[in-house]
Parts: structure tokens; C-alpha cells; sequence
């Protein structure tokens, strides 16, 4: 993974690309103590299936204030892990296990902890559970849908996207809206009315234009896992 966005991070990478030792013999620029170390320890359930290639991962990362972009990472993996992220810049204001993209950029937080520039700190979430689908319900249809479909006991569209529900009314199911397609037809995205309502402008005409309601972050999050199966 590093390899392919060397040209991106590598400035990042050689600074922050030793856990130990090396950095403080070549004349201590970071200063005595080089950051903050955080020592997680959590289980990760659904994390396999971001394997398959590597434009996602499930990792544990710092960020500044106001920036989606991690300023250190490293990936986990599934099952348990008790890992150390060190070398943590003290200005990064936040460690979080989350799903991050090739750029680093934050995707879906799972569980956070606030730094305050201490040397080291201890993280425990617990067992926290990562697969695509499971974000995209929680993290999406939770906030930003079920208002609509299914939260208050009407589903538009009769799509009820409730946790309990929204799996098995949308994947292989045949759309009420546009006659011939399905809601999520695995594989295929662009002709699943999910991803079209709202990655394009197709909901325009429909009683609620639903294009502006997710970042593009979150957009191609769910067109990456429709396509790589929608499980
Ligand atoms: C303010 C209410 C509202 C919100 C919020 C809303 N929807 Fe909808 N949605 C509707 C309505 C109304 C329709 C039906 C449109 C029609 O029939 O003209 C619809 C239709 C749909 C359809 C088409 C269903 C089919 O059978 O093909 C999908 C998919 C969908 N919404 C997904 C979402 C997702 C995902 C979100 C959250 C990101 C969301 N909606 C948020 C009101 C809403």
C-alpha cells in the first residue's frame, strides 16, 4: 500500500516512518520525546473483506483539528490487535480506529480518543465492528436517511433502511421507483437506484432530490462496495 502512494505521502512517511530509536540519533529535530505513542488494544470484526484490494483499510490514525487526513497510520487487522501507533505529531488533536481511503483520508470513524500531547496513552474501544456494510448502515443510513425510510414507521418509497431492514430491502430487490432496475444489483453500481439517487441527479424529478446528501467521500465508499459485491 505504502508503495503506491509514495508520491503523495512519502514526506510523511519518512518522517514519521520509524517506530523507535532511529529518528532521535540524526541530531533530535523532533525534539526529545518525537510525539505521542498510543498503544491500542481492540478486537476487529470485518475487516477481511478489505483486503481484496487496497483502496480501503481498516487502521488506527491521528488527525489534526479540522483535517480528514491522517497524519500517521497503521492498518489492523482481523481479530485481535495490540498495536503502538507512535511518532505522533503533538498537534494531532485525535487517534480513532477508523476506515480510511488510499489518500488517508478519514472515511467512517469507529471509536476516537482526544490527545492532549501526552507521551503516551492507552486506547481501548473494545471489539468494534468495521465491515462495509455495517458502516454504511450505521454510519449513513442511521444519520442521514431513515428519517424517511423507516425510522418513524413510514418508509418512502417502501424502502426501510433501519438496520434491521435496510440489507434485505435493498440488495437484489426491484426498485419501486425506476421500472427494470434494482435498488443494489451486486456488482454494479451505476445501475443500482441507491448508488443513482445519490451519486447523480437522477432524484432530481422524484418527491425528495436526494444528490446533495452525502460527501463524495461516502459516495464512493458505497459504489466500492456495491461493486465489489454488495455482501
Ligand atoms: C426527506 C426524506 C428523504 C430522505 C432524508 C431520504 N430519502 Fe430516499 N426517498 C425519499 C422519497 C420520497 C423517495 C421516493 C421518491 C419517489 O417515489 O418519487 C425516496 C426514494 C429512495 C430510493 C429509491 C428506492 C427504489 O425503490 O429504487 C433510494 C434508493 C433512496 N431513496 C435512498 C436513500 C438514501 C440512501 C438516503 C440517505 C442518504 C435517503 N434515501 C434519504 C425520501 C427521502
Amino acid at each position: 500500500m505504502r508503495m503506491r502512494i509514495t508520491g503523495l505521502i512519502l514526506p510523511l512517511l519518512l518522517t514519521v516512518g520509524c517506530d523507535d530509536g532511529p529518528i532521535r540519533d540524526d541530531g533530535g529535530s523532533l525534539g526529545p520525546a518525537s510525539g505521542t505513542t498510543v498503544n491500542l488494544t481492540c478486537t476487529i470484526d470485518g475487516c477481511g473483506e478489505y483486503a481484496a484490494d487496497n483502496r480501503y483499510s481498516v487502521a488506527i490514525a491521528a488527525f489534526r483539528e479540522g483535517d480528514n487526513f491522517a497524519v500517521v497510520s497503521k492498518p489492523l487487522s482481523e481479530g485481535e490487535n495490540v498495536i503502538s501507533l507512535a511518532n505522533i505529531p503533538a498537534d494531532a488533536a485525535m487517534a480513532e480506529v477508523c476506515i480510511i481511503n488510499r489518500l488517508r483520508e478519514r472515511v467512517f470513524t469507529f471509536a476516537s480518543l482526544p490527545l492532549n500531547g501526552e507521551e503516551v496513552v492507552d486506547f481501548d474501544p473494545g471489539t468494534l465492528s468495521t465491515g462495509m456494510f455495517r458502516a454504511i448502515d450505521s454510519k449513513i443510513f442511521a444519520t442521514s436517511c431513515t428519517q424517511c425510510h423507516g425510522a418513524t414507521g413510514h418508509s418512502a418509497a417502501g424502502l426501510n433502511l433501519t438496520s434491521a431492514e435496510a440489507y434485505g430491502m435493498l440488495v437484489g430487490v426491484p426498485s419501486t421507483v425506476i421500472e427494470g432496475e434494482e435498488r443494489v444489483k451486486p456488482g454494479d453500481a451505476s445501475a443500482s437506484t441507491l448508488w443513482q439517487a445519490v451519486a447523480t441527479d437522477i432524484s432530481d424529478g422524484w418527491a425528495f432530490a436526494h444528490r446533495n446528501l452525502l460527501t463524495d467521500t461516502h459516495i464512493d465508499f458505497i459504489e466500492h462496495w456495491i461493486n465489489s459485491g454488495a455482501q
